[in-house]
């Protein structure tokens, strides 16, 4: 069944204490259980919050993981690392780490395989760039992106698949794609699943948005018909307005 999620993206944000005091301004908020609500602070501050959080209905998870098991690789991550944390959600693919740290499909894809075979959630981010959206491209892009990478994944595997769709111009931007824009990205996105897979895997899956959703756009936006919730960056970092975002799905 699709689910309705809130995720929290804290990216590289926050001490001990302010991550502490978000959190338990956080819990609280009476949210309703119909949304899964999901907060991703720093590697370093995950134990911290997930102890915080282990009598409430929120769930915790990394910013990024490593592919491979363990071994010589200088400040990586691994899926057991996270796991033997109690954290089994990784956001995998963010626009940040494919811009920023060069990450590829190619190694996006051994990610995905990675934290599959290791029995963890991913919530995985695809988006385009500007350009490919100015010049048309941006359904194959999309399309490419997934096929390089999550598309290889059985059907089995689609329940601890939760697509991201945050196009790079709207992130961190203040611009916001427009109902219209992510609700016929999402259906896209819907039916491309569909015809890999099947029509009845496509409507179980979970597409959230992520690009300035905000308080005062969240409504509009998650109420389209294929939107399924927000990866929230700069308003997660805020109680009131992460709270009132969880509230608007
Ligand atoms: P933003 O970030 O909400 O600050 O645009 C979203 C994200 O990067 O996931």
């Amino acid at each position: 069944m699709r689910q309705k999620i809130i995720a929290g993206n804290w990216k590289m944000n926050n001490s001990n204490i302010e991550s502490l005091s978000l959190v338990k301004d956080l819990m609280k908020f009476d949210f309703s259980n119909d949304v899964r609500i999901i907060i991703s602070p720093s590697f370093t501050q995950l134990g911290l919050v997930n102890e915080q959080v282990k009598n409430s209905n929120i769930e915790v998870a990394s910013q990024n993981m490593h592919f491979s098991e363990n071994g010589a690789y200088t400040g990586e991550i691994s899926s057991s690392m996270l796991k033997s944390s109690g954290i089994f959600i990784s956001i995998l693919g963010h626009s940040e780490r494919r811009t920023y740290f060069n990450e590829t499909d190619e190694i996006l894809k051994q990610k995905v395989d990675k934290a599959i075979n290791e029995n963890m959630e991913i919530i995985f981010c695809i988006g385009e760039e500007l350009n490919d959206r100015k010049s048309g491209n941006h359904y194959e892009y999309i399309k490419v992106q997934l096929e390089n990478t999550v598309f290889s994944q059985p059907y089995e595997s689609w329940k601890n698949i939760i697509i991201a769709y945050e196009p790079i111009w709207a992130i961190g931007t203040g611009e916001t794609a427009s109902p219209d824009q992510v609700q016929d990205m999402h259906l896209f996105i819907r039916s491309i699943i569909s015809e890999k897979y099947n029509k009845s895997l496509a409507d179980t899956v979970s597409i959230i948005y992520g690009g300035s959703v905000k308080p005062s756009n969240a409504n509009e936006i998650f109420s389209q018909s294929d939107v399924d919730g927000g990866l929230i960056g700069g308003a997660s970092l805020k109680s009131e307005d992460f709270a009132a975002i969880v509230n608007a799905s």
